[in-house]
């Protein structure tokens, strides 16, 4: 595995490789856990080279949020990337992304405001942006991401239509821990008693998914059994959203194509998860 470090040196690298190779890249912020290794493997399943970036991209933070203390793992990530068969880690620097007189942002408009971007001021403008850096630079043929990131992938796949992008997004399952927490760099920040009630964004989806099954279509009905159990587990809810899984469009009853969309705060930590109804 190749370490680079450096704008100049990546645009080396894709300009000797993207002619006759198939590359799949996998952009991530780092502390690398079993989801972001699936995407790894997924890519190198099908694809003939390999690229991973780690960067804690400093503008899809609010200034209230966690930039400061989000993990950092090199050492470990490193050594996961490698046994995960990454040909190519890029690893660039803040001045390197964003260099003194940096002035050119991406915005996808009207799906940003909404969920997430209700209550995370800014920070899809921070993804879609340095997405799009990563992508000039790399030139991949797929991008891998999680659907753990429900609306990160409607986002950057509606840029990537509007832009004319070439790159096609691959969207992998989310891989959860066994009691059904999915994973997330942001578990660490949990203390072993947030870590059991953490569990209630998964167990409140179960519930939903059950009265569904049941016959029950009205999301009243729905979002107020789930809230019972997230508020039974001292969760604070952000938000809890039905929307259809191919349009994001919010729904007003419930159907076989309604992924369950939530945010909910267990202590300070700021956990999201999604998934059907069926
Ligand atoms: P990060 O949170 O590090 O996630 C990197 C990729 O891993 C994303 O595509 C995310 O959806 C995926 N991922 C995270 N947890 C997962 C899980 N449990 N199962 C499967 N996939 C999972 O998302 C970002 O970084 C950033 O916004 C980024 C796209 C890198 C731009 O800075």
């Amino acid at each position: 595995m190749r370490i680079i470090k450096s704008v100049a040196e990546m645009r080396k690298v894709t300009n000797s490789l993207t002619w006759k190779s198939k590359v799949g890249f996998v952009p991530t912020m780092g502390a690398l856990h079993k989801g972001h290794i699936s995407l790894a493997e997924a890519a190198r399943k099908e694809c003939k080279i390999v690229v991973m970036s780690i960067y804690v991209n400093p503008s899809q933070f609010a200034p209230n949020e966690d930039l400061d203390s989000y993990p950092r793992t090199l050492r470990s990530d490193l050594e996961l990337a490698e046994n995960a068969g990454v040909d190519y880690i890029f690893l660039p620097t803040d001045a390197e992304m964003y260099p003194e007189g940096y002035k050119t942002w991406v915005n996808v408009e009207e799906i940003t405001d909404i969920l997430c971007g209700a209550t995370r001021s800014g920070h899809f403008r921070g993804v879609t942006t340095i997405v799009t850096k990563l992508m000039n630079l790399i030139k991949p043929d797929f991008m891998y991401m999680g659907e753990k990131d429900f609306q990160q992938v409607a986002v950057l796949k509606k840029m990537i239509e509007d832009l004319n992008i070439s790159t096609v997004i691959k969207a992998c399952p989310t891989v959860r821990e066994s009691d059904g927490l999915a994973m997330s760099s942001r578990n660490t920040y949990l203390s072993p008693e947030e870590r059991k009630q953490a569990l209630c964004l998964n167990l409140s989806m179960k519930q939903a998914a059950a009265l569904y099954q049941r016959g029950e279509t009205s999301l009243t009905v729905i979002r107020n059994s789930m809230t019972e159990i997230i508020l039974a587990n001292q969760g604070r809810i952000d938000y809890i959203e039905f929307v259809d899984r191919d349009t994001l469009a919010v729904k007003e009853s419930a159907d076989d194509k309604t992924r369950i969309v939530l945010a909910v705060f267990i202590g300070k930590t700021r956990l999201i998860d999604n998934g059907d109804l069926v």
